[in-house]
């Protein structure tokens, strides 16, 4: 059932709110203000010395994001691979390491047949899934779940930010645990998720504004998104959201990479979306997006009141979105990105919520 929307992908873009809220309520206890992961690991998280990350698609940007939290709030290095290539890199890992496994069906098989490689090396097995009587959670030796509800349209949009939450939660969970953060500092990132619905619904509201942009951008033939740290992957997910309902050809590239070769692509023609909330790295990706003005680039920036000062009328168009703590960016700007992507296909008429060629589940490799 549609409810009121048009396609599933739309109603799932819109439960997310509550379904993050409804995910983080099992990671955090909510009274305390402090995380309290469902279960006890059967490892202690003090004792790491490092974290194998493996997913395909959208959840291995979830766990991309996830790399990007353990190393910087629970000072864990991190390795993450697509499950494609990690299965058959013979990746040497020292026994009693971490191993996550990130999937919204469950039943990607590379991803399983990475998860059993790692078994057999003797990682400890954690799963985030959202189809929790699938194989990856049952192989797993413990399942952690999205509770993203299931998601019907075939491009991921509520299940990612469900995996984001429960990442977080284990990042903190783990910063405390290795001594990183203080209770003050996890009660300062637990309260920054506890908003984060509250600022989903708010991002929500920019969806007018990102119809009149969709006009736009269907007649492009390619499209850039560019984003850093913890956006880069949101810049990523921005590209394969577009691809994969819409057809137009995108890229996602970490923005200080765009000197290295993808700047040879910007003309008049090519919209360059930039992921940039001011934050630490914000002066660093509007340099990166005056380069593209410079080149006649078409710019979207997706950023805040503070942000849209600070980056003046080169852009085309500015989607301000509300301000909010760094360590949540990745959670709230990833609504925008769907949304953009997700008009740009209603607009050219394509089966949005079934897109040639695409499974929902991809159980042979
Ligand atoms: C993108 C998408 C795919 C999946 C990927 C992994 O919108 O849906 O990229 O994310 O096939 O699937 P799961 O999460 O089921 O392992």
């Amino acid at each position: 059932d549609k409810g009121n929307h048009r396609h599933f992908m739309a109603k799932e873009i819109y439960e997310q709110p509550e379904v993050v809220s409804h995910t983080l309520a099992h990671y955090i206890d909510m009274s305390e203000g402090l995380v309290r992961l469902p279960g006890d690991l059967p490892f202690d998280l003090a004792d790491l010395k490092r974290i194998t990350i493996c997913a395909c698609g959208t959840a291995y940007y979830a766990g991309l994001v996830g790399k990007y939290w353990f190393e910087k709030y629970a000072r864990l290095p991190v390795d993450i691979d697509v499950a494609s290539e990690f299965r058959y890199r013979e990746v040497p890992l020292e026994p009693g390491g971490l191993a996550i496994f990130i999937s919204q069906s469950g039943e990607t098989a590379d991803t399983l047949a990475s998860l059993r490689y790692c078994s057999s090396e003797g990682q400890h097995i954690l799963s985030i899934v959202n189809v929790q009587e699938s194989s990856i959670a049952r192989e797993s030796e413990t399942s952690f779940p999205t509770l993203a509800g299931p998601e019907i349209g075939v491009a991921s949009t509520k299940a990612f930010t469900c995996q984001l939450a429960a990442l977080a939660c284990l990042a903190v969970a783990a910063g405390r645990q290795r001594g990183v953060l203080a209770e003050d500092d996890e009660r300062k990132l637990v309260q920054a998720l506890i908003e984060v619905p509250r600022l989903m619904s708010q991002a929500l509201k920019l969806e007018p504004r990102i119809e009149a942009l969709a006009k736009e951008l269907s007649r492009a033939r390619d499209v850039l998104y560019l984003g850093r740290g913890l956006n880069f992957p949101i810049a990523l997910e921005g590209a394969l959201k577009l691809k994969e309902i819409s057809y137009i050809h995108a890229e996602g590239y970490a923005a200080g990479e765009l000197k290295h070769g993808p700047i040879a692509l910007i003309d008049e023609e090519v919209p360059v979306i930039v992921v940039a909330p001011s934050d630490t790295l914000f002066e660093k990706t509007i340099s990166n997006m005056q380069e593209v003005a410079a080149r006649g680039g078409r710019i979207v920036l997706l950023t805040d009141a503070e942000g849209a000062q600070a980056a003046g009328d080169q852009p085309f168009e500015t989607l301000v979105l509300p301000q909010m703590y760094q360590f949540v960016q990745p959670l709230v700007y990833a609504l925008p990105v769907q949304l953009i992507a997700y008009h740009t296909a209603v607009f050219m008429g394509t089966d949005v919520d079934q897109p040639r060629n695409l499974a929902k589940s991809v159980t042979v490799e």
